[in-house]
């Protein structure tokens, strides 16, 4: 049965039974604990706490997830897959252990004439948590199947969570017994005779700390039980396809195939070839989904995930002995499979496509020079009989060359070295605990969650007017500080304050939080950010700027709330100016120009945008050009509420965070079509109200990735005054009349520098090589050889050996001369030897004397017997090195 297929019958037999059907949200959603979406349930979390009021009660989907802790088991199990799709059925408050585990055994069991998956009931078993009598007779009862055949499992198994804070519950399993070719008898661990493949959660939970999936702090009841279940969909189509494992499905082995064709090997060879292969077809629908939902490459965060997994399809066809470009090769099979289901794949696949080829290109590059670390490091390490490659330089080429460990590890062995791993995972876990503890305190915030949870059961959400006022009468209903409770805020002092309604926008969607005052009786507080902790709950971070304020019960006191209006003014400005620098980019650049990340406040904003190569002046030019025009066209803006396929269908540009649980998405468009974006930020009404649009740069940031920055408002204006500014100086210093003079003007004078500089050298090396002659003059005898060993100040290397050549030749040829002159300039030395030809009879080498004088500055050199030139940084030395000249010419002729 085609994958397709068993897709098909999941969704029919649950919205047979009453569920709605829902698609896929993106692989990115806006979970701070959450990298990705690693669960069906994932879009459905605030149902299941209660946080929000789900449009339905019942729902099934097939969502996409990626999950990469076991990255390193990827192609050696039969089941570990960095992306796979899980269907997956929901009751919010509706049915429990009874509905969940009658549907699922139903559809598993029934014959596949009659639309089930018709799995023999012979080898099925389920499992249950330890201790959960009532699942054990619920099973016994709707399967029939006696005690037994029911198998009790510890937490470890049968206890779910997302392994973060949220929803969780005991589980049950539906395992598949594959036969003793894959194991022991009734041996539950060894996952690849009993294949779980079905997971029925039983939420009823509320986790407030979780250390893994099921080792978690359970901080209450969830308001109501629910289900959440998690078929793995290319569990299902290998057991019904009669495959052995996960990679040859007919979604996945048709890139394997590719690979084979590519490099020549063939699959089923050789196991260790075989697990390259099976990681290739895994990584690169993983790399090619999370492009598609928007990720770029880094070093951090979700970039970091999608560089390890490029990276290592790359790599593992170089170990099957691939070396071109292969992500190119690769990813068409894969978007030819998934996009039957995705179709967006085929929209997207040119930014895709480019984002995969910068991505590949830079890792080559990382190759070549990471490998010639490597090589230098080795061989140093043999030279010094050292047998163990030490963590610090593992992780140097980790950290700068992007070197992977598993590579360093491989070519480690290849060297006959040992790697030290112990020390390379120390200086790792380092690294990402201040990346961790970087990322909380930009945040401010506390990871626990738990105390504004207890602020939104108590009041509910807070009543949020950022789009309609600037200034309300709100109560307090709590103040805080570093996450407790605290009675009193004193003048000076900075806590958190949450109001039942506010006018200020907390930070999000790029926007930075509003500015303004909140005032109480008898003072007021500054506002210095604005937050969303949880979903629906603004909090407030204040000072207390005038005044001391009591907080009393919740309710008890009225304050004022008010937004600076100059600072809403610029952020709305700098918000839709974002939106036409997003619009105009994709005019100038064409649709594959998409957004990758921004960011404004008033007066300034940025945009992060997939795109490959920097962009030409013209280029830059025409988008600023477009972006004014569209001020000057006085577009109007307006924003509606709509579903996520109605905004889809009206080409509305949305890559983050799609969820489609209020059933409504907000779309703000400028010039009907010409800019139409899923945002929930504050805008101008019409174009023109942003005032200006200066560009002020574009650069790179990170491979596939380019960033511009403009000012609106009047930010731009001031830009602009600043240069003008400037280009009045300029004006008055050339003492031109007409400012477009200046470029005349600054040419003429760029050309009559380099002239007198090139006057200044000829006058330089004229005065140079006049000393030569008393340079010369100076000369010592020494053993009957003419030696001039000299230092000079202010001379560089082209000088020194202007004035050595033209030293030596001031002798007459039938004399033994030897020249030697040591240059100082810039803390650097410059040496240069040489000696004439009856020198060299008498066995003198300039090679020679500059290796005597080498070790003493600190540098090396070389040449030949007649010259030789070198340098050094000890300028300290370069008397010593004199006298070493000396001494080495009376070594080498003896008197
Ligand atoms: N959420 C459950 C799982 O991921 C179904 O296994």
């Amino acid at each position: 049965m085609e994958t397709a297929e068993i897709r098909r019958r999941f969704t029919d037999h649950f919205a047979a039974a009453g569920h709605t059907v829902v698609p896929s949200a993106s692989l990115l959603l806006d979970d701070p604990n959450l990298l990705f979406v690693n669960a069906g349930m994932v879009p459905f979390k605030p149902y299941f706490l209660g946080q929000e009021t789900p449009p339905f009660k019942r729902a099934a989907s097939v969502q996409k997830c990626i999950r990469t802790p076991d990255i390193e088991e990827v192609g050696k199990t039969t089941r570990h897959g960095t992306f796979f799709e899980m269907c997956g059925n929901f009751s919010f408050g509706d049915y429990f252990k009874e509905g969940a585990i009658q549907l699922a055994w139903e559809l598993v069991t029934k014959s596949q004439a009659d639309g089930g998956f018709g799995l023999d009931e012979s080898v099925l078993y389920p499992s249950v948590l330890n201790g959960d009598d009532e699942a054990v007779a619920l099973w016994k009862r709707i399967t029939g199947l006696p005690d037994d055949r029911i198998v009790r499992l510890p937490p470890s198994e049968n206890y779910w969570s997302m392994g973060v804070p949220g929803p969780g519950g005991p589980c049950s399993e539906i395992l598949i017994d594959r036969g003793p070719a894959f194991g022991a008898d009734r041996d539950w661990d060894a996952g690849d005779r009993y294949l779980e493949f079905w997971n029925l959660v039983f939420m009823q939970d509320d986790i407030s700390a979780a250390r893994s999936k099921y080792d978690v702090d359970i901080a209450g009841p969830l308001a109501q039980t629910g289900i959440d279940t998690g078929m793995g969909l290319e569990r299902v189509a290998y057991l019904l396809q009669g495959k052995a494992n996960m990679y040859e499905t007919d979604v996945v082995f048709p890139v394997i195939e590719k690979a084979m064709e590519l490099t020549g090997k063939k699959y089923g060879a050789n196991p260790e070839d075989d697990v390259r292969f099976r990681v290739v077809a895994d990584h690169i629908r993983s790399s090619l989904m999370l492009i598609n939902d928007g990720v770029t490459p880094g070093n951090e965060g979700r970039g970091y995930v999608l560089r390890r997994l490029a990276r290592r399809v790359i790599r593992n066809m170089r170990l099957l002995g691939y070396e071109d470009p292969a992500l190119r090769e690769l990813l068409p099979v894969s978007r030819d499979r998934m996009g039957q289901t995705y179709t967006d794949l085929f929209d997207n696949y040119e930014r895709i496509l480019s984002v995969a080829n910068a991505e590949e290109e830079a890792f080559r590059k990382t190759l070549t020079s990471g490998t010639q670390i490597f090589d230098l490091a080795a061989a140093d390490l043999k030279k010094k009989g050292v047998a163990t490659f030490g963590g610090d330089k593992a992780f140097q080429l980790h950290d700068t060359y992007g070197f992977p460990i598993d590579l360093t590890l491989e070519m480690a062995s290849e060297a006959g070295l040992s790697v030290d791993e112990q020390g390379f995972r120390s200086l790792m876990a380092e690294q990402r605990d201040r990346a961790k503890a970087d990322a909380k305190a930009k945040k401010g915030g506390h990871a626990d969650l738990t105390v504004y949870r207890g602020i939104m059961d108590a009041h509910g959400p807070t009543e949020w007017l950022a789009y309609e006022t600037l200034e309300t009468e709100s109560r307090q209903l709590a103040l805080l500080q570093e996450g407790k409770d605290v009675p009193v805020l004193r003048n000076g002092e900075i806590g958190e304050l949450v109001l039942d309604r506010t006018p200020f926008y907390a930070e999000s969607g790029g926007q930075a939080a509003d500015a303004g005052i909140i005032e109480f009786d008898g003072g007021r507080f500054e506002v210095l950010d604005v937050q969303r902790p949880v979903k629906g709950l603004v909090v407030h971070q204040v000072r207390v700027v005038d005044g001391e304020y009591a907080a009393g019960a919740a309710g008890a006191a009225t304050l004022h709330a008010r937004v600076d209006h100059d600072w809403r003014t610029g952020a709305r400005q700098a918000h839709s100016g974002t939106h036409v620098i997003h619009a105009a980019l994709r005019e100038v650049l064409g649709p594959t120009a998409l957004q990758s990340g921004s960011y404004n406040r008033p007066g300034y904003l940025r945009l992060d945008f997939g795109w490959t190569q920097a962009l030409t002046p013209t280029q830059l030019k025409d988008v600023e050009e477009v972006c004014n025009n569209a001020l000057r066209a006085d577009l109007p803006v307006s924003w509606d509420y709509m579903t996520l396929p109605q905004a889809r269908d009206w080409g509305a540009i949305a890559l983050f965070g799609e969820t489609y649980d209020d059933s409504k998405v907000r779309v703000v468009e400028i010039g009907g079509p010409w800019s139409r974006e899923l945002c929930g930020g504050t805008h101008v009404s019409h174009s023109s109200q942003i005032g200006t649009l200066v560009v002020t740069g574009e650069a790179s940031v990170g491979s596939g990735n380019r960033r511009i920055e403009a000012f609106t408002g009047l930010e731009g204006f001031k830009y602009l005054s600043r240069e003008r500014d400037i280009v009045g100086e300029l004006t008055d210093l050339l003492k031109v009349t007409q400012t477009s003079d200046i470029v005349g003007r600054v040419g003429e004078l760029v050309e009559r520098l380099k002239g007198a500089e090139k006057e200044i050298e000829k006058v330089r090396v004229a005065q140079l090589l006049a000393a030569g002659g008393d340079i010369a003059a100076a000369a010592q005898d020494v053993n009957g050889v003419k030696v001039v060993a000299k230092r000079i100040d202010g001379a560089g290397g082209g000088d020194v050996r202007t004035l050595v050549t033209d030293v030596r030749a001031r002798f007459a040829p039938s004399e033994a001369v030897v020249v030697v002159v040591l240059g100082v300039a810039d803390g650097k030395v410059s040496v240069v030897a040489a000696t004439n030809e009856v020198a060299r009879d008498k066995g003198l080498s300039a090679n020679d004397l500059l290796r005597a004088v080498s070790p003493l500055i600190g540098g090396k050199g070389g040449g030949k017997a007649d010259m030789a030139q070198g340098g050094g940084t000890e300028t300290g030395e370069v008397d010593a090195a004199v006298a070493a000249v000396i001494a080495s010419v009376q070594q080498t002729v003896q008197a």
